[in-house]
């Protein structure tokens, strides 16, 4: 169906023996589910992400932003989604490097788009990165979405990739339903009036 929301799930840790992609994978099964969504996910750990970004920024540089060759396809997933959820841990109250750069290196591609969150650490379930990737994607005028999955101490809460809790499901349906939302508003409004910058 052509009227699916483009949704990129993108895993922000890149850690040797990290949990996101298996979190990753459950949040992509829920949204193919869920039915409103065409889903791809996005693994960082397979982009080529530099540190050091060019002299100009990329909300000036526009098209001709000299991104490297092996962020070609991250670009092109995170232009072509029409909704993101980002699935992070937290690393020292924050959430990682990876994730930063990545979001640094783009900007038109998160405007008047939505963000949901699936986070996960140890007490905190990874609200304190939560709260840091909210107030960064603001600057760069996306939507971030009320209603996040956390997952505290998640090296209990998980068996087989699957989360214990039997709510889950149901919590990631009500973020789902609320990004599907968004994502035909926001949508929409892109596609009547140019986004003003
Ligand atoms: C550098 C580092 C800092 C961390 N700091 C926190 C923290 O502040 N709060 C927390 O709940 N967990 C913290 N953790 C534990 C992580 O949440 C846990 O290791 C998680 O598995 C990391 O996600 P990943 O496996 O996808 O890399 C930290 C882990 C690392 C590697």
């Amino acid at each position: 169906m052509d009227n699916k929301h483009k949704l990129v799930i993108v895993v922000g840790s890149v850690r040797e023996g990290r949990f996101g992609p298996v979190a990753a994978s459950w949040v992509a099964d829920q949204a193919r589910r869920h039915g409103g969504f065409e889903v791809e996910v996005v693994d960082l750990a397979e982009v080529e992400i530099p540190l050091a970004l060019p002299a100009e920024s990329p909300k000036y540089a526009g098209e001709s932003y000299p991104r490297p060759a092996g962020m070609a396809a991250l670009t092109s997933a995170l232009e072509g989604a029409d909704a993101f959820v980002m699935v992070t841990p937290e690393y020292n109250h924050s959430y990682p490097a990876s994730l930063k750069a990545a979001i640094d290196w783009h900007f038109t591609q998160w405007t008047a788009k939505p963000v949901a969150f699936v986070s996960y650490g140890g007490a905190a379930g990874g609200r304190h990165a939560v709260l840091h990737l909210e107030n960064v994607l603001t600057e760069l005028h996306a939507v971030t979405i009320r209603d996040g999955l956390a997952f505290p101490n998640y090296y209990t809460a998980w068996q087989d990739g699957l989360p214990l809790d039997p709510e889950a499901s149901g919590y990631a349906k009500t973020l789902l339903d609320q990004l599907a939302w968004w994502a035909g508003a926001l949508r929409s409004a892109r596609e009547t009036v140019p986004y003003p910058s």
